[in-house]
């Protein structure tokens, strides 16, 4: 394979580099960017840390998480050797102006040792409460200068809330410009939820259809198995809407309601998708139990395990009032969407994990078929699966063979599993790539991440002083609260059940057996 040429020398910064993130997320994806031929031919990465830490301490350290978390399997030590000389630690206070001398030391004597002036990326793999301070200090430090060549990297959560969403936004903007800026969403980074925008926009098939005239409403679940494990601290803090809300769920509701983008540029897409927020209809404070249900679980059995239930984990407090699964009822007002529901729901310790967008058709207009015919008969409905289950299924009525006319549900089923003989990138393996080669189409801008919260705050504010008198109210292994039945408009609306079998995850209703003869 050719080295990858196309890069430009790159000098990777990862603040926080000893923490969680860079030990499971970063360094595995840097490493099987490394192993695909896709780092730039010089290439340096400046782990920094607050404690002291040797060279090979380090590479150690993070040579355990790459074999646990890369994706391309065991660590081959020759590989590993060859990579990890391109790895060096920085101990230094974040808010100390000498770390930022000592780094801008270092970038300088790489740029000499290659002969080129290499860019730099800041990625900020620290608690968010320090985005502020780190990038006021590397404006301070002359660092952000060259807006062609430096960038800063932040990751969710971008803010509490809307005040400090924008607070956070202006200070990143005092240093840096917008187009230096890139926030990551990994979500954006998963290959089936960019097929979303390759499905609605290389097929004129559907186009003509993706309206208010042929769809009933559009359901986005985002379902995990998991709890919160060692995360409770963080996430008694935040909560469901926070945590997955105002940045997955609503990058999915973006990617399914955007117009059709006139180029595959990073703002005119980003564009787009900004329209879809600002057309959201707003949730006043006094319908918010209208538009939203919010749950917790409690203990229980999940997958034959006894699990204990929120408020028992690490972390979080004994009367906590956080929610762990959010459910609401949207409308998008616009030409295309008006009316037409968008049913959001997420949480933990659901039945299992399961990421699909449902797009439900309406019925036929008139049913021509005999009664006896179409027992079965189901609308037809497009599962778009991201996860575990990479795919798309739609579901169509058909003939069932035999003399007689009955309708039967049956499934056109594209999985790319079984299309692809490539394996999937990580996500972060596609975000990291993307923010060398200065490519932000799939990173979130100061405006989007503003409109998300803008839209939930009513939300937020009616839950903080209206504290739930029934938490916890599911159990694990369902579907989430009762209450969440409460948002469907209308009677023959559901919440879909996501696939059960991951070799056979589609549709439940399809395996009922064929109508009697
Ligand atoms: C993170 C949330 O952003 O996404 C976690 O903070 C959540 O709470 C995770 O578990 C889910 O991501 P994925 O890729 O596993 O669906």
């Amino acid at each position: 394979m050719k080295i990858n040429e196309q890069l430009e020398p790159t000098v990777f910064v990862i603040f926080g580099g000893t923490g969680d993130l860079a030990w499971r997320k970063l360094m595995p994806a840097l490493f099987d960017l490394f192993l695909d031929r896709r780092l730039p031919q010089l290439f340096s990465v400046i782990v920094l840390g607050r404690g002291k830490l040797a060279d090979d301490e380090l590479r150690h350290h993070l040579r355990e998480g790459v074999s646990q978390f890369s994706r391309l399997g065991k660590v081959e030590i020759g590989q590993w050797k060859q990579f990890a000389d391109q790895l060096q630690y920085l101990q230094g206070d974040y808010d100390k102006p000498e770390t930022y001398s000592t780094l801008e030391n270092q970038c300088t004597r790489r740029d000499k040792e290659w002969g080129s002036k290499a860019q730099r990326i800041f990625y900020l793999a620290t608690p968010p409460s320090m985005f502020g301070e780190i990038s006021k200090c590397l404006g301070e430090a002359k660092l952000a200068r060259d807006r062609k060549r430096t960038r800063i990297v932040i990751e969710k959560p971008i803010g509490y809330n809307l005040s400090s969403a924008i607070a956070l936004n202006n200070s990143l903007a005092d240093a840096f410009d917008e187009s230096q800026i890139f926030r990551i969403d990994h979500y954006l980074g998963k290959e089936t939820v960019q097929n979303i925008l390759a499905f609605r926009f290389a097929n004129p098939l559907f186009e003509p259809i993706w309206n208010r005239h042929y769809i009933d409403y559009v359901a986005i679940t985002v379902a995990e198995e998991v709890g919160v494990g060692t995360r409770g601290g963080y996430y008694d803090g935040a909560g469901a809407l926070r945590d997955m809300v105002q940045n997955h769920l609503m990058q999915l509701l973006c990617l399914v309601a955007m117009e059709p983008m006139v180029s595959f540029d990073a703002n005119e897409i980003r564009n787009k998708k900004v329209d879809v927020l600002h057309a959201v209809r707003p949730i006043h404070h006094d319908a918010v139990h209208q538009s939203a249900v919010r749950g917790q679980y409690g203990k229980g059995w999940l997958s034959g395990n006894e699990v204990c239930g929120y408020r028992e984990e690490d972390g979080v407090a004994l009367e906590s009032q956080t929610e762990t699964f959010v459910a609401l009822k949207l409308f998008v007002d616009n030409w295309r969407w008006q009316d037409v529901p968008f049913y959001l729901r997420t949480g933990k310790r659901l039945t299992r994990q399961a990421s699909e967008v449902v797009i439900q058709f309406r019925s036929v207009p008139h049913q021509s078929f005999p009664p006896e015919a179409s027992i079965d008969w189901q609308a037809s409905r497009l599962v778009i699966s991201i996860h575990p289950n990479e795919g798309i299924v739609l579901r169509i009525q058909a003939k069932h063979p035999g003399p007689q006319m009955h309708l039967r549900t049956v499934e056109m089923k594209f999985n790319y599993q079984e299309t692809f003989s490539a394996p999937s990138p990580d996500a972060y393996e596609t975000l990291l790539w993307d923010v060398m080669k200065n490519d932000a189409t799939l990173f979130m801008r100061a405006d989007q991440i503003e409109a998300a919260w803008r839209l939930l705050m009513p939300v937020l504010e009616v839950w903080a002083v209206a504290p739930p008198s029934d938490f916890p109210n599911y159990a694990p292994g369902t579907w989430g609260p009762e209450a969440a039945q409460g948002l469907l408009l209308h009677p023959g609306h559901s919440w879909p059940l996501p696939a059960e079998d991951p070799k056979r995850p589609w549709c439940p209703p399809c395996q009922n057996p064929p109508p009697a003869k």
